[in-house]
């Protein structure tokens, strides 16, 4: 049988190109369980999982659960708003409290980068990074990159074209590694003060006029504007950064081919996407979040066969 070759999933960049293919193939298995009327498998049934939050999520959170649970996985729920981290409790005694409750894998989300990377090191649960600040999301591009796979057939040879704020969203990050180790060509679009200035340096085109990204990709993903991460003002108000970078069906229609519209969600409507894109037939937004369900369990799956 193949294995999945890291004991953690900190990032796309620790993984490899046969490790996502691994994770695909199983998350295809697992599409097949969440579909049918029984949708329970007890493949995690002796494991325990804790999920950390130390920022907000719907998606990611619940999906993240609903996969435990079909997995048949002991779940118990943390977030950080509402537990001792506001009484000055450091990450390090926060995890270990827990695990000392036996606890076998930790699903964590947390605003500083590399935070995952640092717990490895102190810890001896299995780690999955949800989100790690600006860094990375894995599962959110292992699903990206499933979804297109799913629609498209394959992802090598594909052009994708990123949109909207690259330097504050961990999901262009993990979605660039994981389509390149696929081997798609990757562009990102934006205003100049949000595409980081060695984004180039990945290997990635840059291309600052919407239009022009547009007509070169066959997949667009459009990322939310992350006004929580950004410090000081990057662009005049979103009314301009709608106007110039907000995906339309006017913009849409006037393409002379199809093209497959993405988003992680959560989307604010008007700013990166207009409703009638986002509910389009060129939007496979909501297969994103099906899938994440499958995704996430081929995770999990994967990462407690190593013990
Ligand atoms: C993303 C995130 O949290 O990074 N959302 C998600 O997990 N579905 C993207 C975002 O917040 O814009």
């Amino acid at each position: 049988m193949k294995k999945f070759s890291q004991r953690h999933l900190l990032g796309i960049k620790e993984i490899t190109t046969d490790d996502i293919e691994l994770v695909f193939e199983t998350a295809d298995n697992f599409k097949t369980v969440i579909n049918r009327p029984i949708k329970k498998v007890p493949s995690l049934r002796d494991i325990t999982v804790a999920n950390i939050f130390f920022e907000n999520s719907t998606r990611t959170r619940i999906s993240f659960e609903l996969a435990q649970k079909r997995l048949s996985a002991d779940v118990v729920n943390f977030s950080a708003s509402s537990s001792s981290v506001t009484k000055g409790e450091t990450l390090v005694d926060t995890v270990k409290n827990i695990l000392a409750m036996k606890v076998d894998m930790v699903v964590m989300r947390h605003p500083a980068p590399g935070a995952h990377i640092f717990l490895s090191k102190h810890i001896d649960a299995q780690i999955i990074n949800a989100g790690d600040g600006t860094h990375e999301h894995p599962t959110q591009a292992l699903l990206d990159a499933f979804s297109i796979r799913e629609k498209l057939g394959s992802v090598k040879g594909k052009k994708i074209a990123i949109v909207g704020d690259i330097t504050h969203s961990r999901v262009a990050l993990s979605n660039i590694f994981c389509l390149q180790k696929l081997g798609a060509e990757v562009m990102v679009c934006g205003p100049t003060t949000l595409i980081p200035k060695y984004i180039s340096s990945l290997g990635v085109k840059v291309e600052h006029d919407l239009m022009k990204a547009l007509n070169w990709c066959d997949v667009a993903n459009m990322l939310r504007i992350q006004l929580e991460r950004q410090d000081i003002k990057y662009f005049p108000s979103l009314r301009e950064y709608s106007m110039l970078y907000g995906l339309d069906k006017k913009r849409l229609d006037s393409l002379d081919k199809e093209i497959v519209i993405m988003h992680p969600g959560p989307i604010n409507r008007g700013v990166e996407i207009t409703s009638d894109v986002a509910d389009s037939k060129h939007s496979i937004i909501l297969n994103q979040v099906e899938n994440g369900v499958a995704v996430r369990m081929a995770v999990m799956y994967l990462l407690a066969g190593q013990n």
